[in-house]
């Protein structure tokens, strides 16, 4: 049959997309060229926010309405369970993030309407992998334990767990045997990998709160592979910023040299209320570390406006937080409650207009604080992984830094380096969210 996957939320649902687009061609179902052309349509959907779960709700109605067979997957599925069916009567099928596998069986059996919360550990079908692209992501850690009182993934995506070492070992292996020469290591916290269960057969054993050497132990083994020029991650934590990382950052190039790094608010006050585990200081020592390291390490970041009794005075601290740790990109969610998440019980009590006006000042801090970050790197080097045309100006080309700052520079006819080769890129210009430069050698 032909299929499509449709995706919202985060880089792990575009992976959990991915493997089941691998999963369906492996079961002789062929992608379809566009929506219109497809028989069956899977959503896969998200529920950090009450917003993004009514768009993947909204998107699959107007499927069913469209006569396609029509199938959710993905975060908002595991909150609704059961729920789904009575916002979409006609939807065939529903499964929770942990049971994509079951995904192509689903659709041989054609049993409708059918829902599998499911709860394996889905090693094997997270290691199925679309070919093309010299990009790729590879879960390495999935759930989450730590309970952070807005938040809802705990609740969907169960409880933490580290795949296999040196199943992620071969999974990469086979990656860059066939040309991917970038990785982007996911989990919703991955430098906790190997803190709950052991990630390596031999040494590591978990540690219920900590931090082990098991994720730099991994980098390492990855570094030694052939062809794989970089490899990426997210999302971290300062308490995982341990002397062993910096020691796999220092020793091995391909270790990229960024990091997203959630804070979600400046305030001691409501980092603690949040259940972050760290605080402002703490924090913003982890900042220093990995500037001190290198300067140029780009640093990026979430934020939440708007969390319950957030006064004017916690927004300002985390205005200023923002400022010192000098983020080079950061992104700003207005506060939504999700039934069921500790903070949920308190009254959602700063109004959506004052939402609205702290995430633009925040916002508007940032393209100043981008320009400026940026600036710093005018008549600089940068190795840059080609992509391909720049999306706004086609006699450009585009590609990203080791910082995952977005280059472009001019390209004559000819001139065009395939993707994923390596070129270096003398900046010239800076933009809050580019920068353009030209080709050197
Ligand atoms: N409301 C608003 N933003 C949220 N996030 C997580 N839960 C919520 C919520 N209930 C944000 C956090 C997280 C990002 C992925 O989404 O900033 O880092
Ligand atoms: Fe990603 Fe969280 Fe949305 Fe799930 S709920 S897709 S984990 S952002």
């Amino acid at each position: 049959m032909k299929f499509l996957v449709h995706t919202y939320g985060c880089q792990m649902n575009v992976r959990d997309s991915e493997a089941v687009e691998a999963l369906m061609l492996a079961a002789g179902h062929e992608k379809a060229a566009c929506e219109d052309d497809a028989e069956i349509v899977i959503v896969n959907s998200c529920t950090v926010r009450q917003k993004a779960e009514e768009k993947a709700v909204g998107k699959a109605g107007n499927l069913i309405a469209a006569k396609k067979i029509t199938g959710m997957m993905g975060c908002a599925v595991k909150r609704l369970g059961e729920g789904i069916f009575a916002k979409l009567p006609k939807l065939d099928f529903a499964v929770g993030p942990r049971a994509l596998g079951m995904i192509p069986k689903i659709v041989a059996d054609g049993r409708f309407p059918r829902l599998e919360l499911g709860d394996d550990m889905m090693s094997r079908a997270l290691a199925a992998h679309v070919e093309g692209g010299f990009q790729a992501f590879v879960t390495i850690l999935v759930g989450c334990d730590n309970r952070c009182s807005y938040c809802i993934v705990p609740d969907v995506r169960g409880h933490e767990y580290s795949r296999p070492a040196r199943e992620i070992v071969a999974e990469v292996r086979a990656l860059a045997a066939r040309g991917v020469a970038e990785v982007c290591l996911l989990g919703q916290s991955v430098l906790r990998y190997g803190a709950r269960n052991a990630a390596w057969d031999d040494a590591d054993a978990p540690s219920p709160g900590g931090y082990t050497e098991a994720f730099p132990r991994l980098l390492e083994a990855l570094a030694s592979i052939p062809g794989l020029r970089r490899i990426r991650f997210t999302s971290a934590h300062p308490k995982g910023c341990t002397d062993e990382l910096f020691r796999a950052c220092r020793e091995f190039p391909q270790v990229c040299r960024h990091m997203h790094l959630p804070v979600q608010s400046g305030s001691d006050r409501i980092l603690a209320d949040m259940g972050r585990r760290y605080t402002r200081a703490e924090y913003l020592a982890a900042v220093s570390r990995l500037r001190e390291f290198d300067p140029d390490f780009a640093i990026t970041t979430d934020v939440i406006v708007g969390y319950p009794g957030e006064t004017e005075e916690d927004f300002e601290a985390t205005r200023s937080l923002m400022e010192e740790a000098g983020f080079d990109n950061s992104f700003v969610f207005k506060y939504s409650p999700r039934p069921g998440t500790r903070s949920a019980a308190r009254e959602d009590d700063v109004p959506t207009a004052e939402k609205e006006r702290r995430d633009q000042v925040l916002l508007a801090d940032q393209q100043s604080r981008g320009l400026r970050r940026n600036e710093r790197l005018v008549g600089s080097v940068r190795e840059v992984l080609a992509e391909g045309p720049s999306k706004r100006n086609k006699s450009r080309w585009s590609g990203r830094d080791s910082g995952n700052r977005i280059v472009v520079w001019d390209v004559a006819q000819g001139d065009c380096p395939p993707p994923g080769s390596p070129v270096k890129v003398r900046i010239t210009e800076a933009h809050a969210q580019i920068l353009v430069g030209e080709r050197v050698e």
